[in-house]
């Protein structure tokens, strides 16, 4: 039993550290254990020479801690709450059982203050995922309650480093804090709270310290809010060798840049093939007029030993995904509504109070708001074990990442062209007017949310509920 096994582990903790069986504990341990804490903390967001900013973090650190483990192994996370308010935490693209989601009043009773709640799984896929708070998600969210989490491959990828980008938004005061105002109805009827500041790790960034003749892979998480980022690469060509953590067919990114959606991850493998001692940008220009340095490869002024070794990129190893059959698919169509009319960031602003009265956002008419609380029926119901494709439509005029819980899906068109590169996803990005077709074997019971990942829209009608069974 559950007990027996806590008892001679600790058991076998201590004759190890008595020095009576080195190396004996960590072989049998069963399976990884880790502990988180939320709560309120200081972080220097601007750098050390700064006062720190006031955020809401897991284990005092920002990102939350890494979360390393291997696939196909248990894990067990126990997470203490010690805000002042409910909370949850979501493993972001993780296929596990339903009451391991995270999703507050759907699939678990929130985590009180002061309780402990410990989250089990075994996540059957490897590769680049994240976890974050689902609870009170604009501000959980918004003030820092996330981290990354990633599930090793059996046989590491041929690199000479495996290197976490955790990339974040925040809007902070000119005293460098965060600043108030989460949820204000006119920016959740537009483009969400983007805010002034984008931290890499948890900071401004200085720069990655890199050698000329290596080849890095980059795993690239968008822990935004709401910002949409194409990062660009100067004097470098991504190889882009995973979406969403499930791997995809190597290849360059059409235009050059890495799009990412609020919640997507991109892994990339990058040769370093500069100049030693020279610094290269990296920029996002998804806004155009609001292009700005994320950071630099800052290269050492010596090359590496080590030289490249071909042009060719390996694709990572397949995860243990069905795949739908289309012949038999059952199709359904969501339709994105709502929002303000005029796609730019801040145009229309004539009439601005009528529209954002009926600026609330919809899924196929219904305005599921808050963070998942099961206000509403399941949007769709799917017999478990069917093959599902679902036709998502944005009939709006803004950007919307559409993620889906408890499963990750294969992307098979956007406005009638195939996707290329046998790329899957949890969360794809919808631009105005696009039309995405994706499927899945719904093979995972329960009650999964299906919403959009900037939290304003999430928050303020996009979600929605599938129900598997
Ligand atoms: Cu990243 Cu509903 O989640
Ligand atoms: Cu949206």
């Amino acid at each position: 039993s559950m007990v027996d096994r806590r008892t001679l582990l600790q058991a076998g903790a201590g004759l190890a550290a008595a020095g009576m069986f080195p190396g004996a504990v960590r072989a049998q341990t069963p399976r990884a254990e880790y502990n988180l804490v939320a709560a309120i903390a200081r972080s220097p967001i601007l750098g050390e020479r700064r006062p720190g900013t006031e955020v809401w973090s897991y284990n005092g650190s920002l990102p939350g801690p890494d979360i390393r483990v291997r696939q196909g192994k248990p894990v067990r996370i126990a997470v203490r709450n010690g805000l002042s308010e409910d909370t949850t935490v979501h493993w972001h693209g993780i296929r596990l059982p339903n009451n391991m989601d995270g999703v507050p009043g759907l699939t678990q009773r929130p985590i009180a203050p002061g309780e402990t709640f410990a989250y089990e799984f075994t996540p059957p896929d490897a590769g680049t995922f994240w976890y974050h708070s689902h609870s009170n998600s604009l501000q959980q969210l918004g003030r820092g309650l996330a981290g990354p989490l990633i599930v090793e491959e059996a046989e590491p990828y041929p690199v000479d480093r495996d290197i976490i980008w955790m990339l974040a938004d925040w809007r902070l005061t000119p005293d460098g804090q965060i600043a108030p105002g989460f949820g204000n109805a006119m920016e959740a009827a537009m483009s969400g709270r983007v805010g002034n500041t984008v931290t890499v790790n948890g900071a401004i960034s200085n720069g990655e310290q890199v050698h000329a003749g290596e080849r890095i892979r980059l795993r690239l998480i968008n822990g935004a809010l709401a910002r949409i980022m194409a990062l660009r690469f100067e004097g470098h060509q991504p190889v882009i060798i995973a979406v969403d953590g499930q791997p995809c067919e190597p290849h360059q990114p059409a235009d050059g840049r890495v799009l990412l959606g609020p919640a997507m991850r991109i892994d990339i493998v990058l040769d370093l093939q500069g100049e030693p001692g020279r610094r290269y940008v990296v920029r996002d220009d998804f806004y155009e007029d609001l292009a700005y340095t994320v950071t630099h490869l800052n290269y050492n002024a010596t090359s590496s030993t080590r030289a490249i070794r071909d042009d060719s990129f390996a694709p990572l190893p397949g995860n243990p995904l069905q795949e739908p059959d289309l012949t038999r698919a059952e199709r359904h169509q969501i339709n994105l509504q709502g929002g303000m009319m005029g796609g730019g960031m801040m145009s229309g602003m004539g009439g601005m109070s009528d529209m954002a009265h009926d600026a609330s956002w919809s899924i196929n008419g219904h305005s599921m708001t808050g963070d998942g609380h099961a206000n509403m029926p399941p949007l769709l119901t799917l017999p478990r074990g069917s093959n599902i494709m679902l036709t998502m439509h944005n009939q709006t005029a803004w950007w919307h990442p559409m993620h889906l819980h408890g499963y990750s899906f294969k992307l098979l068109s956007r406005n009638g062209v195939s996707v290329p590169y046998n790329q899957r996803g949890d969360t794809v990005l919808l631009a105005p007017k696009d039309a995405v077709d994706v499927a899945f074997v719904a093979d995972n019971p329960g009650e999964w949310m299906l919403h959009c990942h900037i939290t304003d829209h999430q928050v303020s009608g996009m979600s929605s509920v599938l129900q598997v069974r």
